[in-house]
């Protein structure tokens, strides 16, 4: 189980393994350059969305390519949410999986957790469970604290009814674009007292992005809207300090990727290469990869 290895290394020696989603071949491109240039181990992700977008054909003989490189990465499911996914992930060959049980009621995401860890443990593959709801509102509105942050104790009980090797908390941040509803802010108190229930846990932080204006303006500049974007710049410097040793981004590099194409779109409407949008694409995903893994992750020049 070579993930477990590369996040317990990282929770000892204060850094964080970047684990960043491919959303398309082009995001793949840049990581690996990104990961390769900076010497910084990489967890490359994958949704069940992806997975369709890319295909089973064609992730079995990406994912045997990506084997033959001579380089710490780890194929990662991002937010499994049924046993049949995890399935299909451990035939395609990854390493670990992600079972997101987190809207289910406590003792349903433990059923659930704990079925998926022994299918996939006996498989030599690691699991990530999750245990608090990444949401900043449900259809009643506002979620009470109560019902939105991990509870410390909570945490300590999913663990060792589970045997998860990692565990996604959720201490403020959210998927997407707009993080937050008024002051943006991460809860580094609630994640110190689950670091007490459960010091030997690497912990996983999801809606890790940091939803730069650079991207935003230069979207909006060359025909987009994205509207009201706020995310976690400032938020992320120390975590390289806790237990954290597993961010999640994707955003970022799908507002990289997008922001770049637009922009060589506009400048040059008589293109329609694919491939010299996509290359322009490409240099952003390994500029803002490079930034993350040096500023945010502190990864770089780990691999020896
Ligand atoms: O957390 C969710 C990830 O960003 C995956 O999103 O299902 O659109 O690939 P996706
Ligand atoms: P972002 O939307 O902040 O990139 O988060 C991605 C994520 O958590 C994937 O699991
Ligand atoms: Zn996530």
């Amino acid at each position: 189980m070579k993930q477990v290895k590369m996040l317990k290394d990282a929770m000892k020696n204060n850094y964080i393994v970047p684990a960043f989603n491919i959303a398309n071949f082009e995001i793949l491109r840049g990581l690996l350059v990104a990961a390769k240039e900076m010497k910084s181990p990489i967890i490359l992700q994958i949704s069940e969305s992806a997975m369709n977008y890319f295909t089973d054909e064609l992730l079995v003989g990406m994912i045997q390519a990506i084997r033959k490189i001579k380089h710490p990465i780890s194929i990662h499911l991002d937010h499994g949410k049924s046993i049949e996914v995890v399935k299909r992930a451990i035939k395609l060959g990854f390493d670990s999986v992600m079972i997101d049980g987190s809207t289910l009621p406590f003792s349903e995401n433990v059923k659930l957790t704990k079925k998926v860890v022994t299918f996939a443990h006996s498989r030599n593959v690691s699991v990530e469970g999750e245990l608090g709801v990444l949401s900043i509102a449900n259809d009643d509105g506002l979620l009470s604290d109560g019902q939105r942050f991990t509870s410390p104790d909570e945490a300590k009980k999913f663990v060792s009814l589970t045997g998860v090797d990692s565990l996604a908390v959720s201490i403020g941040t959210n998927h997407g674009v707009n993080k937050y509803i008024g002051e943006p802010k991460i809860r580094y108190d609630i994640l110190k007292k689950i670091e007490k229930e459960i010091p030997n846990i690497p912990i996983v932080l999801h809606g890790a992005s940091l939803i730069e204006s650079q991207y935003i303006d230069k979207i909006n500049k060359f025909g987009g809207k994205i509207d009201k974007a706020i995310g976690n710049v400032n938020l992320l410097k120390n975590a390289y300090k806790t237990h954290i040793s597993k961010i999640n981004m994707d955003t970022d590099f799908r507002l990289a990727y997008t922001s770049a194409v637009r922009e060589y779109m506009t400048i040059n409407p008589d293109k329609y290469n694919p491939r010299d949008y996509g290359n322009v694409g490409i240099s952003a995903v390994i500029e803002c990869a490079k930034s993350r893994i040096k500023n945010i992750c502190k990864s770089n020049n780990r691999v020896k």
